[in-house]
């Protein structure tokens, strides 16, 4: 099993798409084990785009994830991490299949609707900066057994 941080940008919150997009997740399976809404700040931008914070486009990334709130989820489930990736869709949504978030609901680079962890060392680490470790709930549903086999927990 795997956890990745998903992030409803600000984009989608304002467009009232926050639900559908959150749907999508629940829809194909993965379980909801931590959800809030909050406001990036600068700060916690820089901590979250670590890697990207010398680059040009920075600054229009920035100015752009502070604002207006964003959900924060932290979904499970078996691959999450790739599996929220390919839902999710290219960076440019021009470029995004359809069928995919970005490729349904928009056309930019730059206000692509969501944020999905790339990896497991990025997984663990922006999960711990958006959620305190009491805020992850772990709870057993009937559907565990449904949405997935044994063998591929
Ligand atoms: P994210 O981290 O938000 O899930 O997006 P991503 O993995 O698909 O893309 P990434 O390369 O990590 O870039 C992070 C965000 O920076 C903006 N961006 N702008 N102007 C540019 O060349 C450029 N490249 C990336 C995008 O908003 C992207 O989501
Ligand atoms: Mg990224």
């Amino acid at each position: 099993m795997e956890r990745t941080l998903i992030l409803i940008k600000p984009d989608a919150v304002e467009r009232r798409l926050a639900g559908r997009i959150l749907s999508r997740f629940e829809e194909r399976g993965l379980k909801i084990v931590g959800l809030k809404l909050l406001q990036v700040t600068p700060e916690l931008s820089k901590q979250h785009y670590a890697e990207h914070v010398e680059k040009p486009f920075y600054p229009d990334l920035e100015q752009f994830i502070t604002s207006g709130p964003v959900v924060a989820i932290v979904a499970e489930g078996p691959e999450a991490i790739s599996v929220v990736r390919t839902m999710m869709g290219k960076t440019n949504g021009r470029e995004s299949a359809p069928g995919t978030i970005r490729g349904d609901f928009g056309m930019s680079r730059q206000m692509n609707l969501v944020h999905g962890s790339d990896g497991p060392e990025a997984a663990e680490r922006e999960i711990s900066i958006y959620f305190q470790s009491n805020e992850l709930i772990d709870y057993p549903t009937n559907l565990d057994s449904l949405t997935c086999a044994d063998d591929e927990k």
